[in-house]
């Protein structure tokens, strides 16, 4: 991935906070092709181009916001409204670009917006239960891991972890 400005000095791992030239908008679907690259870099059962295209489509429901740096594809994040719960469904940061506030910086605005746009007032996810940055990051938001489904991920038969943000409409932390 080319880098520009301060992105440089990010690709290289050098410390500091979010980097210049950053932006962040709601995803359309002429991300689909950077988000499925994306996926294949971040995660071992990535979504494929298909799947990218569905999520971001006239027809989904989902809401996903990407992050971009002179204009090329570093992060993305998304969720599926189902009012009074926003169900989280990925969170994702080019691994050039982590620890830069990134992740945090689009969890953040999509809790935000999600509460803005559609009203929600809790959030849940599930996630590896071996994903300690992942972990930590919702931790900062406010998750706590409620329940776990054993064996979820069906590649490694690893744990998932299901975490809230705020109260299950019914109280019970599926
Ligand atoms: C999880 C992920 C999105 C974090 O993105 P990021 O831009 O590096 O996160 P941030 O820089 O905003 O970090 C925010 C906080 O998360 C936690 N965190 C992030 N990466 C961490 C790591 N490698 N180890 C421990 N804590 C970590 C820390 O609490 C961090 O705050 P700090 O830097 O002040 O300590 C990124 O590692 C990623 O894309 N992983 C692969 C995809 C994935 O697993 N997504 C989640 C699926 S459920």
């Amino acid at each position: 991935m080319k880098a520009c400005g301060a992105a440089a000095g990010a690709a290289a791992g050098l410390p500091g906070g979010l980097p210049d030239g950053i932006e962040f908008r709601d995803a359309s679907l002429g991300d689909a092709e950077a988000m499925a690259e994306l996926e294949k870099l971040c995660f071992a059962i990535p979504w494929s181009l298909e799947n990218c295209k569905n999520a971001l489509g006239a027809n989904s429901i989902a809401f996903y916001l990407v992050c971009l740096l002179c204009g090329e594809l570093i992060g993305y994040a998304g969720l599926w409204p189902f009012a009074p719960e926003g169900h989280i469904m990925n969170v994702a940061v080019h691994p050039g670009f982590r620890r830069r506030g990134i992740g945090a910086a689009l969890l953040g605005r999509l809790i935000d917006e999600a509460g803005e746009r559609y009203g929600l007032s809790a959030f849940t996810l599930e996630v590896r239960a071996s994903n300690e940055a992942a972990i930590r990051l919702y931790g900062r938001f406010g998750f706590r891991g409620r329940s776990r489904r054993k064996g979820y991920y069906s590649d490694t038969n690893e744990d998932a972890i299901i975490m809230w943000r705020g109260e299950p409409a019914d109280g019970a932390g599926r």
